[in-house]
């Protein structure tokens, strides 16, 4: 078997995926040290600074301090929002039905941006501090892979075996600033959500405490007056939000805010990485829940039956690979022309009613629905003819009725049944007669 991990001792020039926490910090050194070579650190900015944008300056800083040779902070936020956040959304993106895959999205992005860098600047590896354990070191290298097979992919924190004591140490002794607040969570941001792990919430049986949570109030606390919001869709992309048309970055934005006030999208999830571990994964995804929610409800109302069903199955599909970190499988470009097809007629405006920790759809009108009043209604004006039903349903159940009554025959000469109602109906005829 090929020798797995870093194929060589001394790189010229590494490239570090920074996110100016202790990890990737420490990882700068180490990086010049162990492989005698330059470091270049990239920040990517996917709106994960929402209070304090000059949070990346600091970063920027810290990576200078720490005598790096060349920094990157690069705003991706439209990109994100209009190639991988609205793809998502017009997939119904939740995986498991719950994670709106804020994380998992942003990798793909993230790991071309680098690879952009690294070409532009002639390096020959790129470290990212992800661990051997998550989907986002697949997210990440897959991606990378695919793009730009000569690039080498370095993993330090697999390499250096240190726990966070050791990394705290190793800081302190290259003079690395530590942040004051000892930071018990593993948390990643962005527009889209908010994915928080580690500490106390690695035990499922336990309820995850208030101190996890830093953007929704708590639904308990959320104002006492439900709140309505009316989103616009133009084939299936969010696009106003009470009557006003925003630009992407800043209608997710606004979402976010009226969402968090309200104690909206707290996920609380027992999920099934792609590697097979299981793992507690808490997430705040205000923004995310609510667009979703809200297409899914005007997609359903102007698609047939057999197009909802068949959604479904691709969106689930769609789904699990942008989870599993096979973005750059030519599926994923399959399964979105189909979507985008669908998503084609996804226009017209959704009603959200927040209210305590719930966003529920209240009302939706679209050119395209599907919905007639005409034939629906119940008042006798309806012009539905009701007697096309004894021709119909005959013709409808005409196999499933007669599967029915062959398998009970069948049953009835080996001796046993499963199927007790059909016994008591049996029975109930014999006393009868
Ligand atoms: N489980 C999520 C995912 O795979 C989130 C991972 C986020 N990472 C973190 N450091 N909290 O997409």
């Amino acid at each position: 078997m090929n020798q797995l991990g870093p194929k060589k001792n001394k790189y010229n020039k590494i490239l570090l995926m920074y996110s100016g926490g202790l990890d990737t910090s420490c990882m700068i050194k180490w990086l010049q040290d162990k492989y005698s070579s330059e470091v270049y650190t990239f920040t990517a900015d996917l709106g994960q600074e929402f209070v304090d944008p000059s949070r990346f300056e600091e970063i920027e800083e810290k990576a200078y301090n720490l005598g790096v040779k060349k920094h990157y902070t690069i705003d991706l936020k439209e990109k994100f929002v209009c190639d991988y956040l609205f793809p998502t959304i017009k997939a119904n993106g939740l995986y498991q039905g719950i994670y709106p895959l804020s994380t998992a999205v942003g990798r793909p992005l993230i790991a071309i941006e680098a690879i952009k860098i690294a070409r532009q600047e002639k390096i020959e590896a790129i470290a990212h501090g992800c661990t051997g354990k998550g989907n986002d070191q697949i997210r990440f290298n897959v991606t990378m892979r695919a793009y730009a097979p000569n690039i080498e992919i370095l993993q330090p924190i697999i390499e250096w075996n240190m726990g966070r004591d050791e990394e705290i140490k190793y800081a302190q002794l290259h003079e690395i600033p530590i942040q004051k607040q000892n930071k018990k969570y593993s948390v990643d941001e962005n527009l889209f959500g908010r994915s928080v792990e580690c500490d106390v919430l690695e035990y499922p049986e336990i309820e995850p405490p208030e101190d996890c949570y830093s953007w929704t109030v708590s639904p308990e606390n959320a104002p006492d007056n439900p709140e309505y919001i009316q989103i616009h869709f133009e084939k299936g992309m969010p696009i106003q939000l009470n009557d006003k048309s925003l630009n992407c970055v800043d209608l997710i934005r606004e979402l976010h805010n009226i969402g968090c006030k309200h104690g909206i999208g707290r996920v609380n999830h027992m999920e099934d990485r792609a590697i097979g571990l299981k793992s507690r994964e808490i997430y705040e995804i205000p923004a995310a829940l609510i667009l979703i929610k809200a297409h899914k409800d005007l997609e359903k109302f102007v698609c047939t039956k057999h197009e909802n069903s068949f959604k479904t199955i691709v969106d689930q599909r769609w789904t699990e690979l942008a989870y599993e970190g096979l973005w750059v499988d030519p599926l994923r470009d399959a399964l979105e022309a189909f979507i985008n097809v669908i998503n084609e007629k996804v226009t017209g405006e959704v009603k959200v009613k927040l209210f305590k920790g719930s966003a529920s759809v209240v009302s939706r009108e679209s050119p395209y629905g599907l919905y007639d009043i005409n034939l629906a209604t119940y008042d006798t004006k309806s012009t539905f003819n009701q007697k096309l039903s004894y021709g119909f349903i005959p013709i409808w159940g005409l196999q499933s009725e007669i599967g029915f009554q062959v398998r009970n025959t069948a049953k009835s000469i080996t001796g046993s049944t499963n199927n007790d109602q059909m016994e008591e109906v049996i029975k109930y005829e014999t006393k009868k007669e």
